[in-house]
């Protein structure tokens, strides 16, 4: 599918960028590794993400991003660096198209990228981005930086032989990297948690001659060729090349690149509701009865308090005990440890919203890891653990996000960790199930325990931005 705007100027791109495309992805892009990796760190770009790399070129930051299990799609407006990009990786969705239009419906990624794609003369491109992202999805947008104080700027120099016209549009096309003004474009549209973080980048070339080759291949050197000739272009390249010649090293020029990262607020994690005045939500509190004392005696042996949720389920004691049979049931069917069973609540509460199992089980995770791990893992960080457990958060989410989105492949991050179809169900059984005691919880008003809110670890309370606030301590009952 080919995206369209009015005039079609994009088109015209392919006669710079996608001229010389094998040079360019083979002695150019790669030495933009460093940018590519740092970016996908600070985004956690994980296993399962869907991913969009916008102005993607000939794909190696798609490629990196697949090693790390993302499940890839790309836009250029240039069919021959992007014939590259499908080579490279050949299952990513890959469009021709004008990234200030963009052929994908709304919420359609998890995480957007853009590696200098987007520039001060394309601003509609970022709203374009929080149209594609879901909510809760992370952007993570590169531009050049400082370049007067790049010690590297000399390898830039040659795209200045451009006409005085062409020299004054690059210009303003970096002026995205200035102080404040990309802050001011993503929050303009929509965006939150925004932060400027500098990325490393330096390119490396083997002498002059390699350096004069690489930089000819790019689409500002076109806009310098057209004006003065190659001939002309390459012999000043490798001129000014020559003068940083180093004994033994290669030719390393350093350049100021700014990334930007931010995130499309989720709107059901906004704004909080108003605080209810019932321990047990929009529901008043449980006659007693036999069974109503026996639920609240176990969470006073258990926790020292009848937790607010119980005070809820109290109300079908029957129920409440039938759901948790059926939990350990599952749970037993795929021998998930209490670890696992935490790291499946805490990924599908944080998913889903849901503050009070998310504190639960982050304190419970806290406990048996660390803060940090259970921290992390609620924002959708899962860096700190294994495969194997990274595999369960991920399905957690997908599940959570969009079950009806799931496709074979995703299957099989679960299948490395070594399970089969049995505990696969018995999984993705567990995760549901939880999730439905959770929108109860949710949707009854339900607010967790004050208790919790004073034992579980700072870092922990702070994380968890969504859902129900935790209730202020003042009980009515009981
Ligand atoms: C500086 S390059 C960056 C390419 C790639 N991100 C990288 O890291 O090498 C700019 C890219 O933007 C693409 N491009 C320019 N205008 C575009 C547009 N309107 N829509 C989509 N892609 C565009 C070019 O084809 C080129 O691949």
């Amino acid at each position: 599918m080919t995206a369209t705007r009015p005039d079609g100027s994009w088109r015209e791109v392919d006669e710079g960028w996608g001229r010389q495309a094998s040079t360019f992805a083979t002695l150019s892009e790669p030495s933009n590794c460093r940018e590519y990796v740092a970016l996908h760190h600070h985004l956690a770009l994980n296993t399962g993400d869907r991913l969009l790399d916008v102005a993607c070129g000939s794909g190696l930051a798609l490629e990196l991003a697949s090693l790390r299990g993302a499940l890839c799609a790309g836009i250029d407006a240039s069919p021959r660096l992007l014939a590259v990009a499908a080579d490279r990786v050949p299952q990513a969705d890959l469009r021709v198209g004008d990234m200030q239009a963009m052929p994908w419906d709304d919420g359609s990624f998890d995480v957007v990228t853009s590696f200098r794609g987007i520039w001060g003369t394309t601003p509609d491109a970022v709203g374009e981005v929080h149209r594609v992202l879901a909510p809760g999805g992370r952007v993570g947008l590169t531009v050049w930086g400082h370049l007067k104080a790049s010690p590297g700027v000399w390898a830039l120099a040659p795209f200045r032989l451009a006409t005085t016209a062409k020299v004054a549009n690059q210009a303003a096309m970096v002026s995205l990297g200035r102080s404040g003004v990309g802050e001011e474009l993503l929050a303009a549209c929509g965006f939150a948690d925004i932060r400027r973080v500098e990325i490393p980048f330096a390119w490396e070339f083997p002498d002059p001659a390699g350096y004069a080759r690489a930089l000819a291949a790019t689409g500002p050197a076109y806009e310098a060729i057209q004006a003065v000739g190659e001939e002309a272009f390459l012999r000043h390249a490798t001129e000014i090349a020559r003068e940083r010649v180093r004994d033994g090293l290669p030719l390393r020029a350093e350049i100021k690149v700014v990334g930007y990262l931010a995130t499309k607020p989720a709107p059901s994690r906004l704004p909080r509701p108003p605080a209810e005045p019932s321990c047990a939500g929009f529901v008043a509190e449980a006659e007693s009865t036999d069974d109503v004392e026996r639920l609240y005696d176990e969470d006073i042996e258990d926790n020292g308090y009848v937790m607010n949720a119980t005070r809820m389920w109290a109300h079908a004691p029957e129920l409440h005990d039938r759901l948790f049979d059926l939990l350990a049931l599952v749970s037993r069917d795929a021998s998930l440890t209490t670890r696992q069973r935490g790291i499946l609540i805490a990924a599908m509460s944080s998913t889903l919203g849901d503050s009070y199992c998310a504190l639960a089980w982050g304190e419970r995770l806290a406990l048996n890891s660390t803060p940090q791990l259970a921290t992390r893992l609620l924002i959708g960080d899962d860096t700190d653990l294994t495969e194997a457990e990274q595999a369960l958060a991920t399905w957690a989410r997908h599940v959570v996000r969009d079950p009806s989105s799931t496709r074979v492949d995703d299957l099989e991050p679960l299948r490395r960790a070594g399970y089969a179809d049995p505990a696969i169900l018995a999984i993705t059984a567990f995760i549901a199930i939880r999730m439905a005691f959770s929108i109860v919880n949710d949707a009854l008003g339900l607010r967790p325990d004050a208790e919790l809110g004073k034992s579980v670890p700072p870092q922990l309370r702070q994380a968890v931005t969504w859902g129900r606030p935790i209730a202020d301590g003042t009980r009515e009952h009981g």
